[in-house]
């Protein structure tokens, strides 16, 4: 491979404040909730927008509300895309998915510094409800991208707490006018942190992302019967809370069995009518599951309907409803190796792996030639305000994102990777 003639590198301070700047919006104790589509997440996107302009972007809204910043190439076929989201769960770290959306706008302010314009056009996506918390399913901006979920079914999702997604995005000032299928990038590539333990446990500063696991998310609702918590007999209790756990159980104890990478979550589980002295009546419970085998995944997912069967065989009303799921997805090998070589140019440590997160780029598989890099995360810990990534860190994975965007849309389209489809597994 033949180095890029322009050499910048990313500027790491800058970076990083921008990290902590939008890392305050949505404060709530020592981390930061910034769900989808709330004052939190605009205040946050303008932020944004106003860092894209700054580096000479271009920026469109889409009408499923994902945010573009687009620096023109010399020749206007589609743009090289990069980017993530930053949308957080509950008291969130500051790095999950906006990190790969301001690296994303560093790469902008280097190609846009040579005074020249690229060969090809170069995006970078915000995308919309990546994380699923507040509105399911998860991955909602880049699922109407790929076309996994119709747009107008995306806009109708209303979250648990009532609101529809069209009208919170009106509120918001985020329910843009461009087509979502306007800017369907050539390439696309999405910078994050691991959230796992395996790049910090082997000292390795670059994951290249091969494939990332399929998830199955469930909402699951029992229904028993209320009743006197001081008078009625154990035998005779219809407690739907006790039925819910033991279906909980049940499903932790047979990922933890089936060993790694198998996992399964049970990530809420509330009772009505949640007092001390009432026999639960009804139980809503949510599950996750996820593995990188298609096959077991459905297997998981047979499981929680026999454990649904026993507990209806118990006299408990007892349903489920899919609310999201994608199966696993392979990225492109041709994109993968660059990824490797323009690593190895840069002189990074870098190996090959599996996420066991979900991400934007699963949905971009689907339409475009895509990849990731992941940079590791501190003990692994990730949907915690503990998340940290170590500046130097932070600044390797974005100098390969640049370097590689350089590949892409400097170079041209000599390297090959243009056209080649990714393939689903
Ligand atoms: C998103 O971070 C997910 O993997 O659920
Ligand atoms: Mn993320
Ligand atoms: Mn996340």
């Amino acid at each position: 491979m033949k180095p890029s003639e322009v050499a910048e590198e990313v500027n790491a301070e800058r970076l990083v404040r921008r990290l902590g700047e939008l890392g305050e919006v949505g404060r709530d104790g020592a981390g930061r909730t910034r769900l989808a589509l709330t004052p939190q997440d605009k205040e946050g996107r303008d932020l944004i927008v106003g860092w894209l302009r700054e580096a000479g972007a271009q920026v469109k809204v889409d009408r499923i509300g994902n945010i573009y910043g687009c620096l023109p190439g010399r020749n206007d076929g589609p743009p090289i895309m990069l980017g993530s989201h930053i949308d957080t769960v509950v008291r969130a770290g500051a790095y999950d998915g906006c990190y790969g959306v301001i690296a994303g706008i560093e790469v902008l302010h280097c190609l846009s510094a040579t005074g020249s314009r690229q060969q090809r056009s170069v995006a970078v996506a915000a995308f919309t409800n990546e994380e699923g918390v507040r509105f399911t399913p998860d991955l909602l901006g880049s699922r109407v991208m790929a076309k996994n979920i119709a747009l107008e079914e995306a806009l109708d999702i209303h979250s648990s707490d009532g609101n529809v997604v069209r009208e919170e995005l009106e509120r918001i000032g985020y329910l843009g006018d461009l087509s979502p299928w306007e800017l369907l990038p050539a390439v696309f590539l999405e910078l994050h942190i691991e959230q796992g333990p395996v790049l910090d446990a082997s000292g390795i500063g670059i994951g290249i992302v091969e494939a990332v696991q399929g998830h199955s998310w469930w909402r699951v609702v029992i229904d028993g019967m209320a009743n006197h918590a001081g008078t009625t007999p154990m035998d005779l209790r219809q407690d739907a809370g006790v039925a819910a756990m033991q279906i909980a159980i049940k499903l932790h104890n047979s990922a933890a069995k089936a060993g790694i990478p198998r996992v399964a979550t049970i990530g809420s589980i509330t009772v009505e009518p949640n007092a001390i002295n009432v026999v639960p009546g009804k139980a809503l419970l949510t599950v996750d599951f996820r593995d990188p085998d298609e096959e077991k995944l459905r297997e998981a997912e047979r499981l929680l309907e026999i454990s649904l069967r026993k507990a209806r065989e118990a006299g408990f009303r007892a349903s489920a409803e899919c609310i999201s799921r994608s199966s696993p997805v392979r990225f492109d090998p041709a994109l993968c190796s660059l990824l490797e070589q323009t690593a190895a140019h840069l002189g990074l440590s870098a190996r090959r792996m599996l996420s066991g997160a979900s991400h934007d780029a699963q949905m971009l598989a689907g339409i475009c030639p895509t990849a990731m890099i992941f940079v590791p995360s501190r003990l692994g810990i990730s949907h915690n305000s503990r998340e940290h990534t170590e500046p130097a860190a932070l600044a390797q994975g974005a100098q390969l994102l640049l370097e590689t965007t350089r590949q892409l849309a400097v170079v041209g389209e000599s390297n090959g990777i243009t056209g080649i489809r990714a393939e689903r597994v």
